[in-house]
């Protein structure tokens, strides 16, 4: 058995704006494990998309040379070689860009590897759309988080507020839908919850209560 075999991993995937991020961030460190923000790789590929028009994605897929480090406030950071790209990565152009760029099976395939990167000691939960029916197939527990478009947009609204941007609901409600659509219809490993996945709805519920779903269903495998 391979050591990556061995290593328990926890697959949390679903549309934007379920809360997944906050979520897997939070059972990872609750267990003390490593995260994988897979949504991450696309955001980057799709940067590079915008900023290199004329190169292939898949091209800038394979070289992509990105790493996750810990701001001293504990916020997540994403670092495309010397250079700190947590902020451009989360702007709406780039959003569309990474749900283009990720409909492209080559980019897909470049990607695979330096996900897989990610599993080790003591364990993963790995955040995304397609970690527990392709990447982490083999998961131990796998959850596929979902909440209605509204409460997403509504979320997304807040947070750009909160951030001192400016935001129309409307708009990000089009937006959402767009993504959703486009990630759902593709046919390079799209948007759909593994079968042998805990459906969870957050339209209702609060981060901890979710995370607790989660962390509950890791204790019945375990011990199972
Ligand atoms: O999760 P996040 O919203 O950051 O992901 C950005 C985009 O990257 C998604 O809209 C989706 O198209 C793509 N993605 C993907 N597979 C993943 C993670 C993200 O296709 N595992």
């Amino acid at each position: 058995m391979s050591s990556a075999e061995s290593v328990p991993v926890i697959t949390v995937d679903g549309p934007s704006g379920s809360g997944k991020g906050t979520v897997a961030l939070a059972v990872a460190r609750s267990l003390g494990w490593n995260f994988l923000d897979s949504g991450a790789l696309y955001r980057v590929v799709g940067l590079l998309s915008l900023r290199h028009p004329s190169k292939p994605a898949a091209e800038l897929a394979r070289g992509v040379e990105l790493h996750f480090e810990q701001a001293a406030d504990g916020t997540p950071q994403v670092w495309l070689g010397d250079e700190d790209v947590s902020a451009a990565i989360r702007s709406e152009s780039v959003s569309q860009a990474a749900s283009k760029v990720a409909a492209d099976p080559r980019v897909r395939s470049a990607l695979v590897q330096a996900q897989r990167d990610f599993c080790r000691f003591p364990g993963l939960v790995a955040d995304g759309r397609d970690m527990g029916t392709v990447i982490f197939s083999d998961a131990g527990v796998k959850v596929f988080l979902t909440a209605s478009v509204e409460e997403r947009a509504r979320r997304r609204h807040k947070q750009l507020i909160g951030k001192g941007q400016s935001a129309n609901l409307g708009d990000l409600l089009r937006d959402i839908g767009e993504r959703d659509r486009r990630d759902r219809e593709r046919s390079a490993a799209p948007l759909r919850p593994a079968d042998d996945a805990l459906m969870i709805d957050s339209t209702a519920l609060d981060v901890p209560t979710v995370v607790q779903q989660i962390l509950s269903q890791r204790a019945l495998v375990a011990t199972g």
